[in-house]
């Protein structure tokens, strides 16, 4: 197999041996391996892989199709159309995961596109559901709306029912926005005028979290901070938290156990691949890059200004 690998900083295509599942694990010929900030962090040698997953080779998501499949795995055939989140090795012509943590890929939805759903619509799903309790009817606010987990976080907010404001810095974004499922956009300097807000999914951190988010809580709101790239340290009024009983959380899911993680593949694909199946969710892509323009793909990554995900087409 080929895989990228980071070797102190440089992305290098190397050849490695095709290793076989073992109990409970399938090998999966990869398709697409969507692009994520922690394959920024991990390459810049903040964000090592949990133990069990390739320390090397970058990618949390990919989508592809069964290629062997290890002792005790129930339910999949080899040929079956799959995607799935991984600690590790995504980015990878084949990668080995956990059958139970795998979700199949509707026939309508592209097989290399599929490998940029799993990661932000899990990380989404989660933050939104088990993290921030979100109810039909309530007001979510998602912040740095424009990314892969924030153009999931609008369709499934919109889909479970929420009046949802997408919080982006540009706002020449807003058409595309509200074809996903936006009631309202608004720039960052804007969220006090719209809010209160029952639920936040906070995808920029501290900054947001001080310029307006809040200042705009309901009562019992629940935030959620599932990342911190605009800073991780904020000052906050414990009077005005006190006075709105809100719930600040946080949440990460690359070192979540495999049990965790194949109960949300389980709740997904229940609620939410159904959806993706009808159209009734798409997956943004920005951009599509072969493994061996693996450089370039990072470029454009961190040069931000994204609208949803850039994928790796092996
Ligand atoms: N906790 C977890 O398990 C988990 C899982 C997945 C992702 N994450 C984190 O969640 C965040 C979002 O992920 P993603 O995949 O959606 O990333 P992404 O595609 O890069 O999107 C990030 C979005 O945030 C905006 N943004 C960044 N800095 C900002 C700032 N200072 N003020 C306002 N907006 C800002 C960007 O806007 P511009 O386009 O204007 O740059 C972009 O639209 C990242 O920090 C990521 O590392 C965490």
């Amino acid at each position: 197999m080929r895989a990228l690998s980071i070797d102190d900083g440089t992305l290098t295509i190397v050849e490695r041996a095709t290793p076989l599942p073992e109990s409970g694990k399938v090998l999966v010929a990869v398709a697409g391996a969507g692009l994520n900030g922690a394959d920024m962090m991990q390459r810049r040698g903040l964000y090592p892989a949990p133990p069990g997953w390739p320390e090397d080779v970058p990618g949390l998501e990919f989508s592809g199709t069964i290629e062997a499949i290890g002792p005790d795995v129930t339910g999949w055939s080899i040929g079956d159309r799959v995607m799935g989140i991984v600690g590790g090795g995504a980015q990878a012509t084949h990668v080995i995961t956990d059958a139970t943590t795998l979700m199949r890929v509707p026939e309508s939805v592209d097989l290399v596109t599929a490998g940029g759903f799993p990661e932000a619509f899990t990380t989404a799903y989660d933050a939104i559901v088990n993290q921030g309790f979100l109810l039909p009817g309530e007001r979510l606010l998602v912040t740095g709306a424009a990314g892969g987990v924030g153009t999931a976080a609008i369709q499934i907010g919109r889909l479970l029912g929420a009046q949802v404001t997408a919080c982006v810095r540009d706002l020449s974004r807003r058409d595309d926005l509200i074809a996903l499922g936006a009631a309202s956009v608004v720039d960052p300097d804007g969220v006090i005028d719209v809010g209160p807000f029952d639920v936040v999914i906070e995808l920029v951190g501290a900054q947001s979290l001080t310029n307006g988010v809040l200042r705009s809580l309901a009562e019992f709101a629940r935030v959620v901070v599932i990342g911190v790239g605009g800073g991780a340290k904020a000052e906050v009024n414990l009077l005005g938290l006190m006075a709105s009983r809100a719930t600040i959380t946080g949440s990460t899911l690359r070192a979540r156990d495999v049990e965790e993680k194949s109960q949300i593949a389980a709740a997904m694909a229940d609620r939410l691949i159904p959806a993706l199946a009808n159209g009734d969710i798409i997956i943004p892509v920005v951009a599509r890059y072969g493994l061996d323009q693996a450089e370039a793909a990072y470029g454009r990554f961190v040069e931000g200004a994204k609208f949803g995900k850039i994928i790796l087409q092996v």
